[in-house]
């Protein structure tokens, strides 16, 4: 993983990440989900070399990473009492709740949006890092844009070699999947994007959730493709599974190549009698029955079939329930149409 040509330094040293944010570089850090691209968010140039290293549109806005909820009052104009209810009970941790934007809040981060995303992640070497840089962190995950989220040192490494500063190295991500957004902009709660908090933690203390994302949101996990790996992706339920590969190892032979495909299942169940015109996958990786280890090990079994070198891999999704909602969003994501994602199709 470590032979990129050129990588950056990475090592565990907080005080060096924290300078180099400070002085207006660029740092990748842990958090429980998934690794940050972390800037100073009153530094515009230093968001600035965050949007150009991930290849990011400027109207998609960066989390703001806080290391304590006393600091949300910087950034957001009103904290709401759902706020307050849901910062107590789940940070730190991921959620990410999205806010009225204070009217003094430097704009860098958020070019052409009047809310702000506040986030406290649940890893102590990021707390650390967020309190001696200044005590708010700008990042998005620390990805190219389109592609998988990483979720160790390593992840980083090679997707954004020399490109960043430094990659503060806290081992891979107890959650392995984005924090859970809620929209606090509306009337109603909105969860915009599914992940490690799930819809039931959040509903038993605010209530239903509102279904349909609010309008005017520029999340990028919510165009049609998004957290996806090189090679395709089709993400089907475990009984579709076996009817999947015969299409698709059908379809190769009929445009006359040979079928390299792998498959990501939870269990030897889901592959009982796969039915695959005599044409076996290339890999399996059997995750496991527990979504919250499924979604742990996502992203970083879509790379490894990725590095196995499949041109599509076919997914079973696990129930969407708990944390699985999450994965199933992120399969679905990752199987959509590709067209703008450059450099990314197969
Ligand atoms: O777990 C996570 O949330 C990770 C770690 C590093 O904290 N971060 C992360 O950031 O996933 P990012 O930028 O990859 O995804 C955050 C999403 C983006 O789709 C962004 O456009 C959206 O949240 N977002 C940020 N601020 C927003 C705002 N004010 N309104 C609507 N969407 C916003
Ligand atoms: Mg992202």
């Amino acid at each position: 993983m470590y032979d990129n040509a050129v990588a950056a330094p990475f090592g565990t040293d907080v005080a060096h990440a924290a300078a180099i944010l400070r002085r207006g570089g660029v740092v990748a850090f842990p958090t429980e989900t998934v690794y940050g691209l972390g800037a100073d968010p009153r530094q515009a140039s230093a968001v600035d070399r965050v949007y150009a290293i991930k290849g990011r549109p400027r109207n998609h806005p960066l989390i703001v990473h806080v290391h304590e909820a006393a600091e949300v009052a910087q950034w957001a104009a009103v904290v709401t009492p759902a706020a307050t209810l849901l910062m107590s009970a789940f940070w730190p941790g991921p959620l990410t709740l999205l806010l009225p934007k204070a009217d003094a809040a430097p704009d860098a981060a958020f070019i052409e949006s009047s809310s702000v995303a506040v986030r406290m992640p649940n890893h102590a070497m990021a707390l650390a890092l967020i309190a001696q840089a200044g005590g708010a962190v700008a990042a998005p995950s620390a990805n190219r844009f389109g592609a998988l989220s990483p979720t160790s040192a390593a992840d980083v490494a090679a997707d954004l070699g020399d490109d960043v500063d430094y990659i503060l190295d806290g081992g891979r991500c107890e959650v392995g999947v984005e924090s859970t957004i809620v929209s606090l902009l509306g009337d109603q709660p909105v969860m915009v994007r599914p992940g490690g908090i799930t819809r039931a933690q959040l509903e038993a203390l605010v209530g239903q959730m509102g279904g349909a994302p609010a309008t005017g949101l520029r999340a990028p996990g919510l165009l049609p493709s998004h957290y996806a790996p090189r090679a395709r992706l089709l993400a089907v339920w475990s009984r579709d599974l076996s009817a999947a590969c015969e299409a698709h190892v059908a379809q190769c032979l009929a445009e006359g190549r040979a079928p390299r495909y792998g498959l990501l299942v939870r269990n030897s169940d889901d592959v009982a009698g796969l039915r695959a015109n005599g044409s076996s996958p290339l890999q399996i990786i059997a995750l496991s029955d527990d979504v919250a280890l499924l979604a742990r090990h996502l992203y970083e079994a879509l790379r490894s079939l990725d590095d196995a070198g499949v041109d599509t891999i076919i997914a079973v999704m696990p129930d969407a329930v708990g944390v699985g909602e999450a994965v199933v969003d992120r399969l679905q994501k990752a199987s959509g149409p590709r067209d703008f994602v450059k450099g990314k199709m197969p």
